[in-house]
């Protein structure tokens, strides 16, 4: 078996940590404990929406792991990440792989999805309306299977790349196992 070393990579600043648990809860809650639509299922739904809204300007501004410009995930980079996948080399991304990115960005828009159409049934124009309901209720069922898969993803990827990706999300450094050459 290889010899192991240690590299640690600050990754999440601290917005990034405080974001994510944030929206964890939030979501968590509306969906789980709070989904009667009464005024703190609104209030926690417009701060998950605030969060997002925070964390996209964080991506313009915010400290180089942050920025988007560092793992949108154009065709380009999903293509090398997926090959890497398939042919068992270690991942280069030290931040979000692209793979990641693109549910992460998948999610953040269903939340803004939700503020908006949880907003709309707050509206005289829009009460009762059936379909609205419904389709607040289906955004809110895929948030939470992204959600899980995500969660899971992360669980397999930290045992793939030798690394605890979860952990990481709380202390905000990445701390990577590698093969010594
Ligand atoms: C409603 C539930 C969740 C939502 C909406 C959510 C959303 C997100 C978002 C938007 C990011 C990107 C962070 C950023 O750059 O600002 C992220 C990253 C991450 N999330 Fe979640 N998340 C959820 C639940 C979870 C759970 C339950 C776990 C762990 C068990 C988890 C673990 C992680 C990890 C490890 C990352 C960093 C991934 C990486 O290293 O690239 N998330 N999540
Ligand atoms: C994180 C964001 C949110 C999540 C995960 C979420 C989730 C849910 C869920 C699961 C339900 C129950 C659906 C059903 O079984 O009928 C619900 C209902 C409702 N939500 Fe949200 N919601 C969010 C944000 C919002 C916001 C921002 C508002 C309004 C400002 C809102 C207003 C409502 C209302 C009025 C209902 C009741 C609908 C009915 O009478 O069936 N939600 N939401």
């Amino acid at each position: 078996m290889n010899e192991l070393q240690s590299a640690a990579v600050r990754v999440w600043d601290p917005f990034i940590r405080i974001f994510h648990w944030s929206l964890v809860t939030c979501v968590a809650v509306n969906y789980f404990v709070m989904d009667d639509g009464e005024t703190l299922h609104q209030w926690l739904g417009y701060l998950a929406s605030a969060l997002v809204v925070a964390r996209i300007v964080w991506g313009f501004i915010g400290p180089r792991y942050a920025r988007f410009s560092g793992f949108l995930p154009t065709p380009a980079r999903l293509k090398h990440h997926v090959n890497n996948l398939l042919s068992g080399q270690q991942d280069d991304y030290p931040g979000h792989n692209p793979v990641g990115a693109l549910m992460m960005i998948m999610m953040m828009a269903l939340v803004l999805a939700l503020g908006v159409t949880g907003f709309m049934q707050t509206l005289d124009a829009f009460w009762g309306e059936e379909w609205l309901q419904e389709l607040h209720e289906v955004l809110a069922s895929t948030l939470i299977f992204c959600a899980g898969f995500h969660a899971l993803a992360a669980i397999v990827m930290s045992y793939f790349e030798r690394t605890n990706l979860i952990k990481a999300m709380f202390t905000g450094v990445k701390v990577r196992f590698a093969p010594k050459p």
